[in-house]
């Protein structure tokens, strides 16, 4: 059998031909097609503002300086380690809480039980692509008067009610390789506030209110004003190219993995030892991943059997945060019975949009082959 790999990134001659230009062009730092990357990705969201920049990370890192947040930080331990490293490099203090291992989100019950009056934000992970349970998340951050920072690195495109995951605050999302759009390395935020986009923005790019590229646009252009101190956070004229390419594509991307998606669970739907993720009514996933659950002991022989197959199975995430050395000591919001069960028993099947549906019925027969441990 070939090998499957996790994940493949979607990149065609458009995108190729796309750098090809730009490298031409001479104009290789932010430029023109940010501009263009950041109106085709805000006209998606329906926010306002889109700020491309270098990854997810910095996206989540500047929402909250932007927002001066310095208290506490309501957070899944259930997620992938940049999550909280933003919280905490931002100067914040992270509260972790359980997830339900159904939807592997956070449960909104348990960010109300942790809310104390140094709260100031709720960072919501989309785990794999699903939204949190957003109608109840938004319902506790208004009544607690808290900001939303939505870690949408892993769900462009999820949706809840029709509403758009990443659109209800502050949204933020990854372009690594693996993610539903790449441009290799590369990140954007969404916001519908002006005042914040404008710190965002220079926060970006050393603390100057404008860009280069707006600036050659005015009488002086070589006098650069840095309203604050800033970071090089920008993502270059050249990945850009590659975001808007992926923009004109992602509801076929996206329509891909959901026909994968559907794949794997017609193929495995009758297993009783595999637990699926659980998609509340109303909602659509963008299957950034797919996962299941497997009985704790047969884990990482499963994982085994797949990679002797040639399948590059994986797993997100294990260790969860709380068991991470610098987070072991942190105030928990919650007990994290849930987390550690799902953190101990998951599978990441491989799921990209080129992938055929005979590979997904490839992996399907390896999966019913395995005997485990019981
Ligand atoms: C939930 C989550 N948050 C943040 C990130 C970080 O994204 P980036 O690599 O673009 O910084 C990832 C990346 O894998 C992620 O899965």
């Amino acid at each position: 059998m070939n090998s499957i790999p996790l994940c493949v990134p979607s990149i065609g001659e458009d995108e190729i031909q796309s750098v090809v230009e730009v490298l031409r062009s001479g104009w290789l730092a932010h430029g023109q097609k940010n501009h263009e990357f950041e109106s085709m990705f805000a006209d998606y969201i329906g926010s306002k503002y889109a700020i491309s920049m270098n990854s997810c990370t910095s996206a989540l890192h500047l929402a909250l300086a932007a927002l001066e947040i310095t208290g506490e930080v309501i957070a899944p331990s259930f997620t992938f380690v940049a999550t909280v490293n933003a919280i905490l490099l931002a100067g914040a203090i992270p509260v972790l809480v359980d997830i339900d291992s159904d939807t592997r989100n956070m449960d909104p019950d348990l960010i109300e039980e942790a809310i104390t009056d140094r709260t100031e934000a709720i960072m919501v992970v989309h785990y794999g692509g699903l939204p949190a349970d957003m109608p109840r998340i938004l319902e506790i951050a208004e009544k607690h008067n808290l900001r939303i920072i939505e870690d949408s690195a892993e769900c462009l495109g999820g949706r809840f009610h029709g509403q758009i995951a990443g659109s209800c605050d502050v949204g933020c999302f990854s372009f690594f390789p693996t993610k539903n759009i790449t441009t290799g390395e590369g990140g954007m935020l969404t916001t519908d506030d002006g005042k914040l986009a404008s710190k965002v923005r220079a926060l970006c790019g050393h603390g100057i209110d404008s860009t280069t590229f707006s600036r050659e646009k005015e009488s002086r252009p070589w006098i650069r004003i840095a309203s604050r101190a800033g970071h090089n956070f920008r993502m270059s004229n050249i990945l850009a190219a590659v975001g808007v390419e992926q923009m004109k594509k992602v509801s076929d991307l996206n329509g891909a993995r959901q026909r994968i998606a559907a794949r794997y669970v017609e193929r495995l739907g009758d297993l009783d030892w595999v637990r699926f993720q659980v998609i509340p009514d109303g909602f659509t996933h963008s299957w950034q991943m797919f996962t299941v659950l497997v009985p704790r002991k047969k884990r990482d022989k499963l994982i085994g059997h797949l990679r002797r197959h040639n399948i590059e199975a994986s797993v997100h995430f294990d260790p969860p945060i709380h068991m991470q050395p610098p987070y072991m000591d942190l105030r928990r919001g919650s007990q994290m019975e849930e987390t550690e069960l799902v953190a101990s028993s998951i599978i990441s099947l491989p799921i990209f949009p080129s992938m055929e549906q005979e590979d997904v019925d490839s992996i399907c027969c390896v999966v019913r082959d395995f005997i485990g441990t019981d």
